[in-house]
């Protein structure tokens, strides 16, 4: 790796900010050297606000999971200059014991037996998909757009039971909400989701079905107890946002990792079944979720031998440097599909381990099968340094991922 060390300025913080293209587009490298002097460093985030960002496996699954550590926003020092952008409370804001109580509600509806009851629908809705990608008279397609956004976006609004959201103008105010630099931007994408949502809530109360909204609209647990209308909305934004924000970057950039690994790709191809291993191995070698989201202190912690002050102060793990820490991944740098790439923490650690974890899975799965089955000669279309990536820490992908394939592909085999 050529590139030139911008990471440190003397003693100041890092600023992630001002790593410019390079770090956007390979971030591993930077987080690597970080590493190598130590698990806690002090930063300055892309958006403004200072925070301690920790890299490594070991201290960043502790921190994950470290119950001195503070999910809830209002904790946040005001020094910060931050202010979250989901509407409501939810899940990932609160700590137990209100998590857990969340979590329980949530989880009762959102069960592994709803997720399995989605598969057919997944592969219909992928089938479709690349029907009408492998139309395209020159051969030549944007991934994401043909495949890794609508896909995981059908689904959640299947499962969610919201056939009639306006998904592209959703999408474009999530991604501002959660991806832009400018937190004045920010908060008025979160106001316009919002909207969304609290309009889709009054049309599912009028019309209910037998979807997870209406579920979790009536559900209720042995106690009677039940979501307010606050703890709905912010359900419903966290799934939304959850459920295509990141599910989208994991077929691009599992795509794209196969692509430019023609011999696992030639692997997979010859070996359906390592499909499930390849996932997993996606997951932590490009695994959508660079930084998950925040973490406040409320005293004064030790992290990994550096003392940290309490009063809100920001805390950031490196679920990418995680997954690429050769003292947990022999080789980490090396896409292998039949690596045991179990332990990632690609879905998080701990009690807000990701409860969509089994559809993401599933999603992966079906698209990336189906379109390497489907596309026997596909191809990027473009050379991968020229790939344009999301901005921002928080989630990682590309923006298009140009592919190319025979025009007359063959039909589908199941
Ligand atoms: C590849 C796709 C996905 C990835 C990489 C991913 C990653 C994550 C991560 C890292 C966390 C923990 C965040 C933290 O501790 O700060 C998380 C939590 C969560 N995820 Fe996912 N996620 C994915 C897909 C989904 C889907 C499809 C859904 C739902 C439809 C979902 C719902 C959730 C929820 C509800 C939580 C909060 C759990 C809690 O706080 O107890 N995720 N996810």
């Amino acid at each position: 790796m050529t590139q030139t060390d911008t990471t440190h300025t003397a003693d100041g913080p890092v600023d992630l900010g001002a790593l410019g293209e390079d770090f956007t587009r390979d971030p591993y490298p930077v987080y690597a050297r970080l590493r190598s002097r130590g698990p806690v460093h002090r930063i300055r985030m892309p958006g403004g606000g200072e925070g301690w960002l920790v890299v490594g496996y070991e201290a960043g699954r502790a921190v994950l999971a470290d119950p001195r550590l503070t999910k809830d926003w209002d904790k946040a020092s005001p020094a910060l200059g931050m202010t979250t952008v989901a509407a409501g409370r939810h899940m990932l804001s609160s700590d137990p014991p209100h998590h857990t109580r969340l979590r329980k509600l949530v989880a009762k509806e959102f069960t592994p037996r709803r997720v399995q009851a989605l598969e057919p629908w997944v592969r219909r809705i992928t089938d479709r998909l690349l029907d009408a990608m492998l139309a395209a008279p020159d051969g030549r397609a944007d991934l994401v757009a043909a495949l890794s956004f609508p896909l995981p976006m059908s689904v959640i609004c299947e499962l969610i039971g919201v056939p009639a959201l306006d998904r592209e103008e959703f999408a474009a105010a999530s991604n501002t909400a959660v991806s832009s630099p400018d937190p004045a931007e920010q908060r008025e994408a979160a106001r316009t989701t919002s909207r969304f949502i609290g309009q889709l809530l009054a049309d599912k109360q009028r019309n209910p079905g037998d979807d997870l909204l209406s579920a979790l609209i009536r559900t209720s647990d042995e106690d009677g107890d039940r979501l307010t209308a606050n703890e709905l909305t912010g359900t419903v934004w966290l799934l939304l946002v959850a459920g295509f924000e990141t599910t989208v970057n994991l077929i691009s950039n599992g795509v794209l990792a196969l692509l430019s690994h023609p011999d696992q790709l030639a692997l997979l191809r010859a070996e359906p079944s390592l499909i499930d291993n390849a996932v997993e191995e996606i997951l932590r070698y490009d695994g959508p979720v660079e930084t998950p989201t925040y973490r406040f202190t409320t005293d004064a912690v030790d992290i990994a031998g550096t003392t940290v002050p309490g009063g809100g102060e920001l805390v950031l793990v490196s679920l990418a440097d995680a997954d690429r820490d050769p003292a947990r991944f022999p080789d980490p740098d090396r896409f292998d599909i039949r690596r045991d790439a179990r332990g990632h923490v690609a879905f998080g650690h701990g009690i807000h381990y990701c409860l969509g974890a089994p559809l993401a899975r599933l999603e992966a799965r079906v698209a990336i099968g189906a379109l390497l089955r489907r596309c026997p000669d596909l191809a990027l279309d473009i050379h991968p340094a020229a790939l344009t990536w999301r901005g921002g820490v928080l989630i990682r992908g590309p923006l298009h991922l140009p592919v190319r394939f025979s025009a007359s592909a063959p039909a589908r085999m199941g």
